[in-house]
């Protein structure tokens, strides 16, 4: 695209402001503000400035009712464990890591899956979900090819982490990188900030950006070719999630579904966590912050609470379901955020108070379109322990205790005893489970 072109398609949809300082900026500034206006489709900044318009609109969510939710035990779940075994044998299993996000919350300059979280050698989070995808792997002797979004703006430094590790021990032709999308931020009268003279400013488009971005990148065509029929789908901060559990993936193909979730019971009623509700027959992803006081607090008969379960993002997809969705639009959820801005002499103002507009897509906002849903219960403190905050809840800190724990009940089921204050690490490619450490007949010593 040539400054031309790039002044007639601004033009064209209010937005000239953006090469207000052309004859102000560099050169190289100049081609990387003119790459960047090729990539703003008129179509989305039009999708964008209206869901600025609609704003947040409050829904009603006063007919959701509890999902039924499976806690397997016993037979269902030797049942399930076997169905799930059956799929990974037969090499019908993708895993699928959302790593576009920004981290703002932990402050880490990198992509979080970068983050070094290994209590005792540092390793950083993509290990842990690397060596765990490697584990099942030779366990199950199929290839489980393992898709990771990025986004442009850690995309690089993404693959560099991978190929500096040598790819954590997978198989480099089977781990595929693709990038999310990136929407410009807005005012609230639908103008694109620009956050220095010769650039816009742009976020990734959510985790809901996936879906697209899958079949951009050819990331689902692959899955098609490799004989992929479900898809394990989870986050970068978590390095306690089972990746592809054979149980879940057992119960969400004898359950015939298109969109399975792992839920937790939620610790207190005001949790921070989603909630899918039903709603007639279909179900939705309710957030936090649209329940209402009563339904947080709502007690079934027995006395726990009606709305137990929420989504810690771990989800189980078919990929034809993928397909469907992936060339539908989706909802555009506004933040509005302190985005940094160039004033009218040029200057580059950092805003105390939030002046603009994010644009983010919701992998959950599809669950509504699934024929079949299936919910399927765990135990948090077994997978899920979310590195999000520096400090305080949700922290490297946290997590790296629930880690630690949980790898210490693995060692007390084989007699192993680990004194309280030794640190402890289990690289899962050596033991992916209570059971290997056992048949590993290890003896550590360690008392
Ligand atoms: P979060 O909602 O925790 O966002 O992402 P974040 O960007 O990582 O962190 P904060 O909110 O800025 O502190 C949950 C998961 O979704 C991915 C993240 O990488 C993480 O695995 N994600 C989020 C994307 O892949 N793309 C996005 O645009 C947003």
């Amino acid at each position: 695209m040539n400054y031309a072109e790039a002044k007639k398609m601004l033009e064209g949809c209010g937005q000239e402001h953006v090469l207000a300082w052309w004859k102000k900026i560099s050169k190289e500034e100049q081609k990387s503000l003119l790459a960047q206006i090729a990539k703003i489709e008129p179509k989305s900044l039009a999708y964008c400035q209206k869901a600025l318009k609609a704003g947040t609109t409050a829904v009603d969510n006063s007919k959701g009712v509890a999902p039924k939710v499976a806690v397997l035990k016993g037979r269902k779940l030797a049942e399930a464990v076997e169905a799930g075994e059956k799929e990974l044998k037969a090499g019908r299993v993708a895993a699928l890591l959302v790593a576009g996000g920004q981290g703002s919350r932990l402050g880490y300059d990198g992509p979080k899956g970068c983050y070094s979280i290994g209590p005792i050698t540092g390793a950083p989070l993509f290990y842990f979900h690397a060596r765990k995808i490697l584990a099942r792997t030779i366990r199950y002797g199929r290839t489980i090819p393992f898709y990771v979004m990025t986004s442009e703006a850690n995309n690089e430094a993404t693959v560099r982490c991978f190929e500096e590790n040598d790819y954590f021990g997978l198989n480099p032709d089977d781990v595929f990188f693709f990038t999310q999308g990136m929407w410009p931020g807005m005012t609230a009268d639908g103008k694109i900030i620009m956050d220095a003279p010769g650039h816009v400013f742009m976020s990734p488009d959510g985790h809901g950006g996936l879906l697209a971005a899958l079949k951009r990148s050819g990331a689902l065509d692959d899955m098609k070719r490799r004989g992929i029929k479900s898809v394990f789908f989870f986050q970068v901060d978590n390095p306690l999630v089972e990746i592809a559990d054979p149980a879940f993936i057992g119960y969400h193909v004898m359950e015939k579904s298109d969109y399975s979730l792992k839920l937790c019971a939620k610790r207190d009623p005001k949790e921070k966590v989603g909630m899918p509700m039903r709603f007639g027959d279909s179900f939705r992803m309710v957030e936090y912050t649209e329940m209402t006081d009563e339904q947080c607090n709502r007690r079934a008969k027995d006395g726990s609470l009606y709305f137990l379960y929420g989504s810690p993002a771990i989800h189980v997809f078919d990929r034809a379901f993928l397909e469907r969705e992936a060339g539908k639009s989706m909802p555009l959820h506004l933040a509005f955020k302190k985005i940094p801005f160039v004033d009218a002499k040029g200057k580059v103002v950092k805003p105390s108070e939030p002046n603009g507009y994010k644009f983010e897509k919701f992998i959950f906002d599809v669950l509504p379109n699934a024929r079949r849903a299936a919910f399927l219960a765990f135990d948090q403190k077994e997978e899920f322990s979310p590195v999000k905050n520096a400090e305080g809840s949700d922290s490297p800190a946290t997590c790296k205790a629930d880690m630690q724990a949980k790898w210490r009940r693995w060692l007390a089921e084989a007699g192993v005893s680990v004194k309280e204050g030794v640190p402890v690490e289990i690289d899962p490619a050596y033991a992916l489970d209570a059971a290997d450490i056992k048949s590993l007949g290890i003896a550590l010593g360690a008392e």
